[in-house]
């Protein structure tokens, strides 16, 4: 097979356009030549959450533009694209749809190899792209829509050991802001916030927290938010019911991770115990300490992917297609988007897994 593989990644399983060129490297791990990311954050803004059809029209006005950015950034051709990777599912299926048909017609029309991704497997390698990490390490993902933890015990090979049975973590940190009057996505000025209020004046509760192994639930937790929010007196109580949220949020995460970790070292110790973390919440520096401290604690190697690798891109998409070409798992090019497609088909569905709403 030839060496130094580079790939076109393509991300519209959401509200980002994305286009992204990375080659690999001689020692495994890759580089990104070009990262396009187009947010559709304004357009959602006034709606509180992403509108579907709105996303999907902004997906059909940008992709075009946006990959031909990422080629031209990159500095190379499409002729010299060793192969093209679309994400496929989870997510909007009128999102999914536009990216998923761009990757297929540009593979068809320059007869490359196509690779469909699954979205949480790009987030589960991305890691990778930095980094060398050896299989199985534990890994996390928060973001807007999704919260769970998987063993990686290699390419296409992922064991849920839990994951959120209602809201994803973004989602609660994102409707708790909304409660306090702040703008969709919340999730950044809740940080912003909890900092300046007490994190012991509210007492709120954690669903869950001792059943359900490391699965997670957040809904009870809101409504609770929702209630003390109707009584908020002052722009002061307002911070210390970000502070009090935020801090619920690391017990919860503290706890849970715990013995997701546990069950990571159950059947087989490992040399050397990694765990990743990413999804746009894994940009909250308050929730990285609570992590580092557990790793420190439990003997783990914690490790965060950048921020920009860590939120939704296509250089996680086109580093998927090249890990998985590797091991020669090439699609057709009538593979269909699917809005439900969880990493490992064993696990018993649920609400809030693999499935991106
Ligand atoms: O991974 P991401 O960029 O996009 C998807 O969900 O696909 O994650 C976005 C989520 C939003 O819910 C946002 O509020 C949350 O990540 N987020 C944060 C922070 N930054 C982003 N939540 C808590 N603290 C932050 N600093
Ligand atoms: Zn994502």
């Amino acid at each position: 097979m030839k060496k130094n593989l580079t790939f076109l990644g393509i991300e519209t399983s959401c509200d980002e356009t994305a286009a992204s060129v990375v080659q690999e490297k001689a020692d495994g791990t890759g580089k990104i030549l070009s990262n396009i990311v187009s947010s559709q954050v304004e357009e959602h803004k006034e709606f509180g959450g992403v509108v579907p059809e709105i996303a999907a029209r902004a997906h059909v006005e940008k992709i075009g533009f946006i990959i031909k950015k990422a080629i031209k950034n990159s500095k190379l051709h499409l002729k010299n694209i060793d192969g093209i990777a679309a994400t496929a599912g989870p997510g909007l299926m009128v999102c999914l749809t536009v990216g998923l048909n761009a990757g297929k017609a540009i593979a068809g029309s320059l007869n490359k190899p196509f690779i469909a991704v699954n979205h949480l497997e790009g987030h589960a390698l991305s890691p990778k792209i930095n980094k060398k990490i050896e299989f199985p390490y534990l890994f996390l993902l928060i973001s807007g829509g999704h919260t769970q933890f998987l063993k990686v015990n290699g390419v296409n090979k992922y064991k849920r050991l839990g994951t959120t049975i209602d809201d994803a973590l973004g989602e609660a940190f994102d409707k708790t802001a909304k409660l306090l009057g702040i703008e969709f996505p919340g999730g950044p000025k809740i940080e912003e916030w909890a900092k300046k209020g007490d994190e012991n004046f509210f007492k709120l509760p954690k669903p869950i927290i001792n059943r359900g192994g490391c699965n997670l639930s957040f809904a009870g937790l809101k409504t609770a938010v929702l209630r003390a929010s109707i009584k908020l007196k002052s722009k002061k109580e307002k911070y210390h019911l970000a502070a009090s949220f935020q801090k619920t949020i690391n017990e919860i995460l503290y706890k849970k991770t715990k013995v997701a970790m546990d069950e990571f070292l159950k059947h087989k110790k490992h040399k050397k115990n990694t765990f990743v973390i990413a999804g746009g919440v894994a940009s909250n520096l308050a929730i990285r300490e609570n992590l580092i401290r557990l790793s420190e604690e439990k003997n783990f190697i914690p490790v965060f992917p950048p921020v920009h690798l860590c939120s939704d891109n296509a250089a996680m998409i086109a580093w998927a297609g090249i890990e998985r070409y590797k091991i020669k798992l090439i699609d057709d090019l009538k593979f269909t988007a699917k809005a439900r497609w969880p990493l490992d088909s064993s696990a018993p569905f649920m609400k809030g897994a693999g499935l991106k709403l």
